[in-house]
C-alpha cells in the first residue's frame, strides 16, 4: 500500500508513519528527515536547504522532488511505502503522478493551530535516528535521552514559537489546497487529531486497514 501523510506541521505526522511503517513492515519516508540529515552532512543539498528550512518555507519543489525520485527507486519501496511530508505544494502531486506512482489513501491530521504552538513547543527529537518525543504528550523512558538509541535529545530549530507561526501560513498557502486534489480522486481520509497520542493512532490505523 502507498500511503501519503498530510497535515499541518506538527499535527502528528511523523508519530502515525512510524506506527503504521511497523505495522505494515514498509518504510516511512520523510523529506524533513531527509534533508535534516544532508544538512548534518554537509551536502551541497543540505546547505542550500538550510536557509529555507530555517525560515519556515518550502524547500524549492524541483530539490525535494528529486529526492523522492531517488528515495521511491529503492527496493525497500517495492511493496509500498508511507511519505510523510511530501507532497506539500501541487506541483509536487502533479510530479508524482508523472512519476506514475500510484497512491492508495491520503491520511490527513487535522489539528487546529491554536493546538499545533502548543504541541511544537514540547516536541524534543533524536538528530541521530529522528524519533521524534513531547514532554507531554510522549514522554522518552528516560529524561532527555532517546529510548531507540540512547542518544541525547534535542528541541529543532524551526520550532521556536514565531517559526511555527511562519509554518502554518506557508501550510494554509501552498499545502491546504492538497485536500481537494485528494479528495477530487476519492483517496482523502480526514482524522481528527485526538489529545492523546493513542488515540490518534487508533484512528490512523482503522483508515489504513
Ligand atoms: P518536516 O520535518 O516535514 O516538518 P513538518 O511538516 O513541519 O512536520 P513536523 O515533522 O514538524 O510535524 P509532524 O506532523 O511530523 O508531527 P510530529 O509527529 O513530529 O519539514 C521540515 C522542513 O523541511 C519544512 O518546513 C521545509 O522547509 C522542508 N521540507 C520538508 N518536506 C518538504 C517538501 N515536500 N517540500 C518543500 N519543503 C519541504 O508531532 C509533533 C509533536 O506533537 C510531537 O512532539 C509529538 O509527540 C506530538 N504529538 C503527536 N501527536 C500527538 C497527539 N495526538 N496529541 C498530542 N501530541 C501529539
Amino acid at each position: 500500500m502507498n500511503i501519503i501523510f498530510l497535515g499541518a506541521p506538527g499535527a502528528g505526522k511523523g508519530t502515525q508513519a512510524e506506527v503504521v511503517a511497523k505495522a505494515k513492515n514498509i518504510p516511512a519516508i520523510s523529506t524533513g528527515n531527509i534533508i535534516r540529515e544532508a544538512l548534518a552532512n554537509g551536502t551541497d543539498m543540505g546547505k542550500k536547504a538550510k536557509s529555507y528550512m530555517d525560515a519556515g518555507q518550502l524547500v524549492p519543489d524541483e530539490v525535494v522532488i528529486g529526492i523522492i525520485k531517488d528515495r521511491l527507486a529503492e527496493p525497500d519501496c517495492a511493496n509500498g511505502f508511507i511519505l510523510d511530508g511530501f507532497p506539500r505544494t501541487i506541483p509536487q502531486a502533479e510530479a508524482l503522478d508523472a512519476m506514475g506512482v500510484v497512491i492508495d489513501k491520503v491520511i490527513e491530521i487535522d489539528v487546529s493551530d491554536e493546538d499545533i504552538v502548543k504541541r511544537m513547543s514540547g516536541r524534543r527529537v533524536c538528530r541521530k535516528c529522528g524519533v521524534t518525543y513531547h514532554i507531554d504528550y510522549k514522554k522518552p523512558l528516560v529524561e532527555g535521552k532517546c529510548d531507540t538509541c540512547g542518544n541525547e535529545l534535542s528541541i529543532r530549530p524551526d520550532d521556536a514559537p514565531e517559526t511555527v507561526l511562519d509554518r502554518l501560513t506557508v501550510y494554509h498557502e501552498l499545502t491546504k489546497p492538497l485536500r481537494g486534489y485528494y479528495a477530487e480522486q476519492g483517496k482523502l481520509i480526514t482524522i481528527e487529531g485526538q489529545d492523546k497520542v493513542a488515540d490518534t493512532t487508533a484512528l490512523t490505523l482503522k483508515a489504513v486497514e
